[in-house]
């Protein structure tokens, strides 16, 4: 009898995102530095153990030239990451046009660009057109890589057109597509020029996975609404292909929020905090610089806060770290300086000379001052217009075991579904609701406080990001295997 060889090899998982978790910075001599951006995907990721996890995307710098993209590949596949290059005007036109001008914001209910009809609907088909061949680029160097038994896991809104290259090329490829952005409700999916082609598109992974129940209803009715195809409770069924629809709610890698508080630096800075903002209540705000994050209604709400209660106004203090975001698009522009404008009245008005209610930074924190300002926080504001999920509610939760303080959450994020019943959830359009419940947590009692804080904490604790990760592929596999059985029968 041979000898056999016992070892179970691990199940490749190619992860493909619009970025990839490193960004590159190109040295004076060529050479490349990286380093690890550990977002919620990234983390998710780290965490699944039982899989040999390489990653698939954008580097987000332009490299025309060959002998830089022979060295960035060298240095990426070291962080087993494998990047596609992207043009400068592919990037124009598919990341700052077609996602981020016209997805992005249609998901989020903001509508399709208003402004010069004429031009945006020319500009349209030409996005749409780079979109398409942004996603066949990323598609061409999946099939580079790709292995028999493969799971290959495509994110987000960015690769929408991903599910139907891959399933054309290869129609064993085991795919799911998973969308971190709320899916709006049908009547205004249906408003965009491309709604029908992008939903085939997905419907031809395996498995299609969002974050609340409420977003996968509405890609549901969509696929009925748009394409005539009834979802049944399993997903989506067309012509004896079943597509998986659910919701898997992400989480974060919360130990790592807990055990950093521990951290002697950690400390430090929590230290310095608490003497710079010494008897005056923290209130902290921690938002990419995007209009779907509803900064100006949330500034605006702490200006009616401070306008109606006179005795609050040298006892509190809101810092918002607003992160620059997709910098080139217009609307982020218009943003930045309108936030600005707005924080800088509200100082002139409620400022003295020693002391103003708004810190307004205009950057990233690195990740322990991130921790540390999470911990010494009163009352965290998140006031999303719409969001996919909202991680720093949960990151605010973990890192809070001891403060205990008090999570002011838009009921129009993801999270007011599973932080709910813990946090304050207000309507970030209406400001005077807004007002009114940043006096209502300042004032909460201790055990009021306390008892929203363990629901939350129990929440965020057991709701990891890796279980989600783990969950979404199990499932996936399992689809694949009962697909498989309904032919055979
Ligand atoms: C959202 C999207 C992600 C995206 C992130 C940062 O969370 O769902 O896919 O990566 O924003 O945006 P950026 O455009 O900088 O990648």
């Amino acid at each position: 009898c041979e000898s056999q060889d016992f070892r179970i090899s691990k199940q490749r998982l190619l992860v493909v995102a619009n970025r990839l978790p490193v960004s590159a910075v190109r040295r004076g001599d060529d050479s490349w530095q990286l380093e690890i951006s550990v977002g919620g995907l990234v983390s998710a990721l780290l965490g699944v153990k039982e899989f040999d996890t390489r990653w698939i995307g954008w580097a987000g710098v332009n490299v025309p030239d060959e002998i830089g993209q022979k060295a960035l590949t060298k240095a990426l596949a070291e962080k087993r990451c494998i990047p596609v290059f992207l043009d400068e005007e592919i990037v124009h036109q598919y990341y700052n046009g077609y996602c981020n001008n016209i997805l992005w914001p249609l998901f989020h209910y903001l509508g399709l660009p208003q402004e010069d009809r004429l031009a945006t609907t020319r500009s349209f088909q030409s996005q749409f057109d780079a979109y398409k061949k942004a996603n066949q680029m990323f598609a061409d160097v999946i099939y580079e890589h790709y292995e028999e038994d493969d799971v290959v896991w495509c994110h987000d809104y960015h690769l929408m057109f991903l599910p139907k290259c891959l399933k054309e090329h290869n129609s064993k490829m085991k795919v799911g597509w998973f969308l971190h952005t709320p899916f709006p409700s049908s009547e205004i999916h249906r408003t965009l020029p491309s709604r029908s082609e992008l939903l085939r598109s997905v419907l031809a992974a395996d498995l299609v996975g969002f974050h609340t129940y409420d977003y996968a209803r509405h890609f549901l009715s969509a696929c009925t609404r748009i394409l005539g195809i009834e979802g049944t409770p399993e997903g989506v069924e067309d012509q004896g292909k079943l597509t998986r629809v659910a919701a898997f709610p992400i989480g974060i890698d919360s130990d790592r929020f807990i055990r950093a508080l521990a951290l002697p630096q950690v400390q430090d800075h929590m230290k310095e905090l608490k003497e710079r903002f010494a008897g005056r209540k923290v209130m902290l705000g921690v938002d990419r610089l995007d209009m779907i994050k509803g900064i100006p209604q949330k500034i605006l709400a702490f200006e009616k806060f401070l306008e109606e209660n006179p005795g609050w106004r040298d006892k509190v203090v809101l810092l918002q770290i607003a992160v620059p975001t997709r910098t080139d698009v217009p609307e982020y522009q218009k943003l930045t300086s309108q936030v600005h404008e707005i924080v800088g009245r509200i100082n002139g008005r409620f400022g003295t000379l020693t002391a103003v209610p708004i810190h307004h930074l205009d950057r990233s924190l690195d990740f322990h001052a991130l921790c540390a300002l999470y911990a010494v926080t009163d009352v965290a504001l998140v006031t999303s217009l719409r969001d996919g999920m909202n991680l720093v509610s949960y990151e605010f939760v973990a890192c809070q075991a001891s403060k205990k303080g008090v999570l002011i959450l838009s009921e129009f994020a993801g999270a007011a579904q599973s932080l709910g019943a813990g946090a304050i959830l207000v309507n970030p359009w209406n400001v005077t609701e807004v007002a009114s419940s940043i006096g209502y947590a300042l004032n909460m009692p201790a055990n009021e406080r306390e008892k929203r804080h363990h629901h939350n904490f129990m929440h965020v604790t057991t709701h990891t990001s890796q279980e989600w990760a783990a969950t979404f592929i199990s499932e996936l596999n399992d689809t694949i295997v009962e697909a498989q059985l309904r032919t055979i029968q």
